[in-house]
């Protein structure tokens, strides 16, 4: 299985995402699981992610999310009184011991905050307890921020894929092993 297969990982990095980094310190946020409900949010939010070029279109989003082995972490701030909303989410996928970050979406004005870092501690946590031994992802060469964030968190570059994303754009491959 590849979620990459068929429809490929169609994801650079956009004009929106220059992670601009809020003003004051962030309020606390909260992992949860998707539900459906969430649907619209997460789909919105990676419309505003990424390049419409390359954003997942509603279907590919839903097909990702019913994959088997496919799970999603969404996380939530509470920004006023009214009910949580939706900041960030990680998609991944997973078979025997391979794992695969599918997307991770965390909103522009909410970057540098360690949402991002607290949805892939989760995410990595949740795979490495079913059995998964390494996980592999593909970023756009030019994605700066991501690359930098995937680094950090110990994902090492296996080497570029030439022309993977539509336009031509190049992706990196990258890997992260959690063999004992
Ligand atoms: C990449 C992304 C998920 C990071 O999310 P985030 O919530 O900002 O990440 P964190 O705050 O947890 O950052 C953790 C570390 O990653 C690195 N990092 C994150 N964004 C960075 C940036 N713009 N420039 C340099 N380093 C960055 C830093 O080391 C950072 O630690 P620091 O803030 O203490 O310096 C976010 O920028 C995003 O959603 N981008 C658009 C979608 C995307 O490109 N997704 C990844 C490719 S699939």
């Amino acid at each position: 299985m590849s979620p990459g297969q068929g429809t490929q990982r169609k994801k650079a990095l956009s004009s929106l995402e220059t992670g601009r980094r809020s003003q004051g310190s962030a309020p606390p946020i909260a992992l949860r699981t998707f539900a459906p409900s969430d649907f619209e949010v997460l789909w919105e939010i990676d419309q505003a992610c990424y390049e419409p070029a390359v954003a997942y279109s509603r279907r590919e989003l839903k097909n990702y999310l019913s994959f088997s082995g496919a799970d999603c972490i969404v996380a939530e701030a509470a920004v006023s009184k009214r009910d949580p909303e939706i900041v960030g989410f990680c998609v991944t996928a997973r078979r025997g011991s391979w794992g695969y970050i599918v997307t991770m979406d965390v909103l522009s004005d909410w970057r540098r905050h360690g949402v991002g870092s607290a949805l892939l501690g989760e995410s990595e946590r949740r795979m490495v307890a079913r059995g998964v031994r390494e996980v592999w992802l593909e970023t756009a060469v030019d994605n700066a921020a991501g690359i930098a964030f995937w680094e950090r968190h110990g994902y090492r570059n296996l080497g570029v894929r030439k022309g993977y994303y539509p336009g031509g754009r190049d992706a990196l491959a990258m890997v992260k092993n959690f063999a004992k």
